[in-house]
């Protein structure tokens, strides 16, 4: 990809890792589903900010600590107008999955009961799963899965269906799915969802690093996402909520910074995001996601995304030279995110990863968080390799002479 500027180098040049060689070779780099690269100016912004402006935040009168202060909050504004949220409404948590816990927690303990449904996906990954599977046990709600077809698709008539049995309160799915890739019709979900009275849930971790999103526009009621895989730190993810439930909703966690007041025995909540914000947040990794979403946006989303589509059509197109190769999911990159999960017959996917590794290609093998999706789709595990701003078409010719190479090690 090359750099709004037409700059020749392209993006990749922007992307330390790749001039340094930590290995000793060149790295190609196929596993951005499970944490993407980062920009120097992200690297930058972290250190910058530590060296100039670090304090803590929302404490301290001083200059420095009023410095901390604009420098977070305007990480915020940065972060919320990315994906066309509100600051207020944009709650800095650890990443995807604490963001997911604490609607469990805070708004799923204080609103199901027995009889009550909540409806999640078999394409989920476990941070869109476990925390519902707890909740229900303990409200004595029922988890019930809407079924994932053979093309690696959701059915709006199945979503259709359940809704009308009438008992769903919450209805809880992945943007794009990080095993499949699949990108699921968001929209239209939470329309359904809305009209039968129940509430959504989107996990975007997948989403936000490779399409444009709006959560507004979107529709949903809470839409999780993660700083890891967007170009920025770990330490640091975002959940954006609809208002009115988050000023109904408890505190997850609880301590300083929370609260209007404390007395001996009580206490009393800070307003909205700091609600949910317990304790000192991550700052400088707020900052570092702030430099990583407006380099996005320097990027444009739209091209970001025609690039990742481009390249995974490329891959799928490769990988169906290889033989015994079989990947799962849509069969085209227009309905699917920048991945490929895959199986080659006689070969274990950890195999795979290996011996792929033998050639310089960092690829992911495992159940990927989403061993349900593995049940169902009848395998243990999955080979995955993912792309970012940063690769090219020899990224996917170097993974392809690495199966086939493989292939040969094993004499197949
Ligand atoms: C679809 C999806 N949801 C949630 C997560 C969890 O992200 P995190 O580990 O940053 O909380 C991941 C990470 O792999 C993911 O791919």
């Amino acid at each position: 990809m090359e750099t709004p500027s037409g700059g020749r180098a392209g993006v990749r040049a922007d992307f330390p890792i790749f001039t340094q060689n930590p290995g000793g070779r060149p790295l190609i780099y196929l596993d951005s589903a499970a944490s993407s690269q980062k920009p120097e100016v992200v690297i930058e912004a972290l250190a910058e900010h530590l060296r100039k402006h670090n304090a803590n935040v929302h404490r301290g009168v001083y200059t420095l600590a009023q410095e901390a202060d604009a420098a977070y909050e305007g990480a915020r504004r940065r972060v919320a107008a990315f994906v066309g949220a509100q600051p207020e409404t944009t709650i800095f948590t650890k990443n995807a999955t604490e963001a997911i816990n604490l609607v469990a927690y805070s708004w799923g303990r204080a609103n199901l009961a027995a009889g009550d449904v909540v409806l999640i996906t078999q394409m989920e990954h476990h941070a869109n799963i476990v925390p519902w599977q707890v909740l229900c046990a303990e409200r004595g709600a029922e988890l019930r899965y809407l079924e994932v077809d053979e093309q690696g698709e959701l059915s709006l008539a199945a979503l259709d269906a359940e809704l009308a049995r009438g008992d769903v309160r919450l209805v809880a799915f992945a943007h794009v799915s990080n095993v499949l890739g699949t990108i699921n019709p968001v929209a239209e979900m939470t329309a359904r969802a809305r009209a039968a009275g129940a509430l959504t849930l989107v996990d975007g971790a997948q989403a936000v690093p490779q399409m444009g999103v709006d959560v507004e526009a979107l529709g949903a009621d809470f839409y999780a996402w993660t700083g890891h895989k967007a170009l920025g730190p770990t330490g640091i993810g975002v959940l954006h909520g609809r208002r009115e439930l988050l000023e109904d909703m408890q505190p997850f966690l609880t301590g300083g910074d929370m609260i209007a007041s404390v007395d001996f025995q009580s206490a009393t909540w800070n307003e909205l995001p700091y609600k949910f914000e317990a304790g000192t947040p991550p700052i400088a990794e707020a900052v570092g996601l702030g430099a990583a979403v407006e380099y996005l946006a320097g990027l444009g989303m739209e091209r970001v995304r025609a690039h990742e589509r481009s390249l995974t059509a490329y891959m799928l197109e490769r990988l169906a030279e290889v033989p015994g190769l079989r990947v799962v999911g849509p069969t085209t990159a227009q309905r699917r995110g920048g991945l490929a999960s895959f199986t080659i017959e006689g070969i274990h996917p950890h195999d795979v990863a290996e011996l792929v590794d033998r050639g310089g290609v960092c690829i992911r093998a495992g159940h990927h968080c989403a061993q349900p999706l593995m049940r169902c789709l009848g395998v243990g595990a999955t080979a995955r390799a993912s792309v970012g701003v940063y690769n090219d078409r020899s990224d996917i010719d170097a993974l392809i002479d690495a199966l086939l190479s493989g292939r040969e090690v094993f004499g197949l």
